[in-house]
């Protein structure tokens, strides 16, 4: 029996020829971001409609960037706890304090009521995670960020390609940050981006390439200045050009994606599963199982590969001094599951997960 994999980078020959032609070039990196790495972020820009967007080498980076950005030290950073452990991370590398909320049950995104509830003199940025490429209720966030004068920071790991975070229908946050994780819905080696959507805070992008590649800044030649402590978080030139291709057929991967989870929302026997939604990227289709562990143990034996999207981080160690209880977030995170959802997916191989998750329903 083929083996089903829970997530697959969908690449073709175009990714292997660009590969072979970076290889070839000798030229694999430049921190000030020329070449292949210019190029997509002019076309990343262009495919969101930010007005400017900066690459870096993971989604973590572009969190930890952003952050930066916003002077966080000894302030509060609002976030869900149900996200991979990046999202909080970033935080507490600028200083800050996580404050973790809890999510809507309904989309596992970051709940609005639940940020108001939770804002303090302290509170300096919101930081809301479109769970799986659902987007959050960014009405009502960004209401509340005006009522407080608090910035939005949006973590769209996961959301590439969500049709709401693109400029042209809809925008919110100060600075939105990618990840083009291989697993992700815009696949890379690593990579990941920081895309500023209002002109009166373009004057970030410098300092976001500077802060990317080490601090350096007014190069002239072989000359530069070092003006403040960056980091080397810029992007390859190779995983630029795989992700030049793999937006060209962006959209027509999250058809497939979307698809796929329309027939699981129709043909799964299951109560608690992700809605389908139009607006979404499909990330993740999550579905949540009573005795999850033998559950995945049977997929397992079907050769169909299960995850979890996520144990929460405030039940970490590491985050044990930040934890409070946050209901919602651990009864979910005691049964939820992730159903393989991806491009390479056949009509077949959907009908078989199908089939296997309502037997052992
Ligand atoms: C919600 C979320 N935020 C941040 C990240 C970090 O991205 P990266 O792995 O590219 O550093 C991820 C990646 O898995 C993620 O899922």
């Amino acid at each position: 029996m083929k083996q089903i994999k829970l997530f697959d980078p969908a690449i073709g020959n175009n990714e292997k020829k660009v590969v072979n032609k970076i290889l070839k070039s000798g030229f694999w990196a430049s921190g000030s971001g020329t070449g292949y790495v210019q190029k997509f972020e002019e076309k990343f820009n262009d495919y969101i409609g930010s007005k400017s967007c900066v690459a870096v080498n993971s989604g973590t980076a572009a969190l930890h960037l952003a952050l930066n950005l916003e002077n966080v030290k000894n302030k509060e950073v609002i976030l869900p706890s149900l996200s991979f452990v990046s999202t909080a991370h970033a935080i507490l590398y600028n200083g800050g304090k996580p404050i973790f909320v809890d999510v809507n049950p309904e989309t596992l995104c970051i709940d609005p009521e639940e940020i108001e509830k939770a804002i303090t003199k302290k509170t300096s940025v919101i930081l809301p995670v479109h769970f799986g490429g659902m987007a959050c209720d960014m009405s009502k966030i960004s209401k509340i960020s005006k009522e407080h004068n608090i910035t939005i920071i949006e973590d769209a790991a996961h959301a590439v390609g969500t049709k709401s975070l693109n400029k042209k229908i809809g925008r919110h946050g100060k600075y939105v940050c990618f990840s083009f994780h291989p697993v992700k819905n815009l696949a890379m080696p690593n990579g990941g981006a920081i895309t500023i959507n209002e002109e009166k805070f373009l004057h970030s992008t410098n300092f976001l390439k500077s802060m990317r590649w080490c601090g350096i800044s007014n190069r002239k030649g072989t000359k530069y200045d070092i003006t403040n402590l960056g980091w080397n978080f810029y992007m390859n030139e190779l995983s630029a050009g795989i992700g030049i291709e793999q937006l060209k057929k962006l959209d027509k991967n999250n058809i497939k994606r979307k698809n796929i989870a329309k027939r699981y929302s129709e043909e799964l026997d299951i109560e608690t599963k992700m809605k389908f939604q139009k607006d979404c990227s499909y990330h993740i289709f999550w579905i949540q199982v009573k005795n999850r562990e033998q559950f995945m143990i049977k997929m397992k034996e079907e050769e169909i590969e299960t995850g979890i999207h996520y144990l929460p981080i405030h039940k970490m160690s590491f985050y044990k001094k930040f934890s409070k209880k946050l209901q919602i977030t651990e009864d979910v995170a005691k049964k939820i599951v992730s159903l393989p959802i991806h491009p390479n997916l056949s009509e077949k191989d959907i009908t078989r997960i199908i089939k296997s998750v309502n037997k052992f329903m």
